[in-house]
């Protein structure tokens, strides 16, 4: 029979002599103290309290109704006395069973000290992330604020103000994903992925007067296929520097100083005529190996220079862009340089990555040894 059954009937007296009366309470107190030896937890705890003192349901008042209320006012006083010791007996169990099973929860929450501790993982900052903040901290040394622009460009900011006018053969060097069904615009308009942060270049100086000194990181995106050099995402620091007097002497002495704090002191510079629309004289930029001192290694390609980057002078023509926001470029009193380097292919020389897909995997096994 389980205890809620019990609990549902009171036996009725056989008389009120104290020797029944005795009978009677102490066959209930044996049914208390066998549920109170049974209690394992505290919500069992609470049951018992509810099955004996509750106050509507109890079996107490269920005593109390059955044998107290219609008993003989001469029985009244012995039936009390009994009822009270009977209480007392259920509470003191109550509070007995109410303390073990607190001790039985502190006991399940008790550290075991002399356990192996559970080792938190910690994070690392992508190699990416960690070289262009390098190259940051070494133009701010120089003076460079940062800037930042959107990933998603017209033409005019990717390519016209540039200096690349439509049609243009330099373009196609630069292809990318352009936004569907966007004919019904002008060609200025229509929005594309940038493909370089040159035009950040632009965003800068329609809404800041020279001087300017910036250093521009981001994502860019451009129609290559993927390979262990390319991928169709990379990344590029932009840098851009306005002001009276500016010469090439200026951007050689940036650079040149850039790729010592770089890749170390002993590190050489040398510049190459080139080709952008937007620069003029334009320059490509190599540095000596890091890695064999310029004697020529497999890196190098046995050449003992690595080609790194690319630079110039602002050309007059987009500063004629820039004029119809900003007059205060006006080439004849203001001039400046610009140059973009690649920070995935500087993060592979640094980190002696041989696949730049490894930057885009996310493999933990991979990103956990810049931990
Ligand atoms: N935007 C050029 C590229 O992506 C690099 C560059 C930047 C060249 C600034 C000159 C000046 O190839």
């Amino acid at each position: 029979m389980s205890q809620h059954e019990t609990g549902d009937q009171i036996p009725s007296l056989s008389g009120y002599s104290e020797a029944e009366l005795d009978q009677a309470f102490a066959g209930v107190l044996r049914e208390v103290e066998t549920s109170a030896a049974a209690l394992a937890d505290s919500d069992a705890v609470e049951a018992f309290r509810l099955q004996w003192l509750g106050r509507k349901q109890g079996r107490l008042k269920a005593i109390s109704d059955a044998w107290l209320a219609p008993a003989p006012v001469e029985a009244k006083k012995l039936i009390g006395q009994r009822f009270n010791v009977l209480k007392s007996a259920i509470e003191e169990r109550l509070e007995r069973a109410g303390k073990a099973t607190h001790t039985n929860a502190l006991e399940a929450e008790r550290i075991d000290i002399t356990l192996p501790g559970t080792q938190p993982r910690v994070g690392a900052e992508h190699p990416l992330i960690k070289t262009q903040n390098e190259l940051l901290a070494i133009f701010a040394r120089m003076g460079y604020s940062v800037g930042v622009g959107p990933e998603v460009e017209t033409d005019y900011y990717n390519f016209e103000s540039l200096n690349f006018p439509p049609g243009h053969p330099a373009r196609d060097t630069q292809d990318t994903l352009v936004v569907a069904n966007q004919d019904r615009k002008p060609l200025r308009d229509r929005l594309l992925m940038r493909t370089h942060t040159s035009p950040v270049q632009i965003h800068t100086m329609e809404t800041q007067a020279p001087p300017v000194r910036i250093v521009i990181p981001g994502k860019v995106h451009r129609n290559d296929a993927a390979d262990a050099t390319h991928s169709p995402i990379f990344h590029q620091l932009e840098g851009l520097c306005v002001d009276t007097n500016i010469t090439f002497a200026d951007l050689k002495g940036t650079l040149d100083h850039a790729m010592k704090e770089l890749f170390g002191s002993s590190v050489k510079t040398r510049f190459f005529p080139s080709f952008f629309p937007f620069t003029e004289p334009s320059a490509d930029v190599q540095i000596s190996c890091p890695f064999c001192g310029g004697k020529g290694c497999r890196k190098c390609k046995h050449s003992g220079w690595i080609e790194l980057l690319g630079c110039g002078m602002v050309d007059p023509a987009v500063f004629g862009f820039v004029q119809q926001k900003q007059p205060a470029y006006d080439p004849k009193k203001i001039s400046g340089f610009a140059f973009g380097m690649g920070i995935d292919r500087i993060a592979m020389m640094k980190y002696g990555i041989s696949d730049i897909g490894l930057l885009y995997s996310g493999d933990l096994r991979f990103l956990e040894q810049f931990g």
